[in-house]
């Protein structure tokens, strides 16, 4: 089998990135912060923060990098199900910490579904460690944001 090779997302690989939240059960804001418009707004204000997994060009694993500057965050990992437990996960989270150390954040953050044990494993296998004490707040200004 050929290898896997991780490279910046760029605005034309857009579609093959909802195809593959969708088959990874990732949930997708069409009209938020998801849409073609947000995302390649999003990868020209952050080229580096878009990293994708291809295997013979194909897209099968992505994640999205964010900084609030003080934190850095790994955002909508997914991978491919024909793709799992070959460690492209935790290459793509390895890949993410390098890009938010290059701009000097040294923690590294994820939110995951309480019911999620496969990414509360794979987190936890990177290095992570579980805040059970901490509840997560949100605010939005609608639903499709
Ligand atoms: C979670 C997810 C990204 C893991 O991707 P992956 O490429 O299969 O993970 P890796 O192969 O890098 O796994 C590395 C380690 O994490 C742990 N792990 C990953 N998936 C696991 C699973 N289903 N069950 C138990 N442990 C798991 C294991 O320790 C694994 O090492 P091992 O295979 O040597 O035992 C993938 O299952 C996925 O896309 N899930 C749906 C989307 C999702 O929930 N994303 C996370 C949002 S927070």
């Amino acid at each position: 089998m050929s290898v896997i090779k991780i490279r910046r997302l760029r605005a034309e690989d857009y579609p093959e990135l909802v195809h593959l939240w969708l088959r990874a059960g990732l949930s997708f804001k069409p009209k938020g912060r998801d849409s073609h418009e947000a995302v390649t707004k999003q990868m020209e204000e952050n080229p580096d923060f878009f990293l994708g997994a291809f295997h013979d060009g194909r897209l099968i694993g992505a994640v999205i990098v964010s900084s609030d500057m003080r934190k850095g965050w790994i955002n909508r990992l997914a991978v491919h199900p024909d793709y799992r437990r070959r460690g492209v996960a935790k290459a793509l989270v390895a890949e993410a910490e390098k890009v938010l150390r290059q701009k000097g954040i040294r923690i590294f953050c994820a939110l995951v579904e309480n019911s999620n044990l496969a990414s509360k494993r794979l987190f936890k296998a990177c290095g992570y460690v579980e805040h059970r004490n901490i509840v997560y707040f949100s605010k939005r200004d609608s639903d499709e944001v």
